[in-house]
């Protein structure tokens, strides 16, 4: 029962005291973020992974790539627990690493590189770098390690591809199109040279001149919650509602993040909501979960989600108490379950692009 897992989460975080921490992303439901000892964005729980050295084992209520990335930040002998292995991330699952090395192969080709040795110009500078969103397997953030690369969450994109155009003519963006796209678009990157890769296809669908005007080739990865968003939602709502407020997540496609007040990271929504004043009304274009928790936490304004149905991340909520309850009583046995573990040399190189990646800060 509820009550039965309750007491045995909270006994068995009393028991391991400062042994654990459990970290929890916004996405996640109540009934787990409330154990959380803290709650943040990709970018806050890739920091929170790096800095608190002093637990022996993390438990990440997240998804896959998150457990990953803060293995491969954890301090040495600290061991990574996902209470549930199925919870991955779709989008993550749509870039794979043979497909982003062939495609790497062709640009080469195309840019005149010998891919083992890329060299920068006379100007200095790369033909081409590869950027990965934090939502993107380990494979992947080795991948930008070892190729001058660097990855990137929805809170620092811009500053992260500000880094990729200072060293390089061109940025090579995956798995998500849409931050990729309305991140450079904010840049002043024309749309046209903004090809997208389609990795079934010979040159990713592309022809050489486009490749070789190309800024930004945006790989043809999306989140499934963030694309049901609409600009005719946006619409219905600034009718219903006048003097809406309308926030998006950057994952959204490019008319609505446009049509909206304002786009940014889970934690910028958070701030946006913080900063507004009571009797307020926000349209938001996020999680549910996380939109839910903050109309709560704000009873004097009204807070709702742009899409009218329910759209919970499926992979954020395979996270249940039960699977917390069940690996804590683990580590009170003395045994790890669902420890993630990237192998030694692969997040040796994610290591590297993702310092590159703290070092720009949001
Ligand atoms: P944030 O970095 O904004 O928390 O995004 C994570 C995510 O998966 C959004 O879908
Ligand atoms: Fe992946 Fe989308 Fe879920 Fe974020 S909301 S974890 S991008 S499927």
């Amino acid at each position: 029962s509820e009550e039965e897992l309750h007491g045995r989460i909270v006994a068995a975080k009393e028991a391991l005291g400062e042994r654990l921490v459990i970290l929890g992303h916004f996405y996640q439901r109540d009934e787990v973020v409330q154990y959380a000892d803290f709650v943040g964005d990709s970018f806050q729980l890739a920091n929170a992974a790096l800095t608190r050295d002093q637990a022996e084992w993390i438990v990440f209520c997240g998804v896959h790539f998150m457990a990953e990335t803060a293995d491969i930040l954890a301090r040495e002998g600290q061991q990574v627990i996902l209470p549930n292995l199925a919870a991955g991330c779709s989008m993550a699952d749509m870039a794979d690493e043979d497909s982003v090395e062939a495609a790497w192969e062709d640009l080469c080709a195309v840019y005149g590189v010998d891919p083992g040795a890329i060299e920068p110009d006379a100007e200095g500078k790369l033909p081409v770098i590869p950027v990965t969103y934090m939502n993107s397997s380990a494979a992947l953030k080795a991948f930008c390690g070892r190729n001058n690369g660097i990855v990137c969450t929805s809170s620092n994109a811009a500053a992260v591809l500000e880094w990729a155009f200072e060293r390089a003519h061109r940025v090579l963006f995956f798995p998500d199109q849409h931050l990729g796209r309305n991140t450079a678009k904010a840049m002043g990157v024309p749309l046209e040279q903004m090809p997208m890769w389609n990795p079934r296809q010979p040159l990713g669908g592309n022809n050489e001149a486009d490749l070789l005007e190309a800024k930004v080739l945006l790989w043809h990865g999306f989140c499934s919650v963030h694309r049901r968003f609409t600009t005719a939602q946006i619409d219905q709502a600034r009718a219903e509602h006048p003097g809406v407020k309308i926030i998006v997540h950057p994952e959204c496609p490019m008319p609505v993040v446009d049509a909206a007040d304002a786009a940014g990271s889970t934690d910028a929504i958070k701030k946006f909501v913080a900063a507004s004043e009571p009797g307020d009304t926000i349209a938001i274009g996020t999680e549910i979960n996380m939109v839910n928790r903050l109309a709560a936490e704000y009873p004097d304004r009204t807070i709702f989600c742009l899409d009218p149905v329910i759209c919970p991340c499926s992979t954020m909520y395979r996270i249940h108490p039960g699977y917390l309850a069940w690996v804590l009583d683990g580590l009170l046995e003395g045994e790890v379950h669902n420890q993630i573990t990237v192998p030694q040399t692969q997040a040796r190189d994610a290591r590297t692009a993702l310092e590159r990646m703290l070092a720009a800060k949001p």
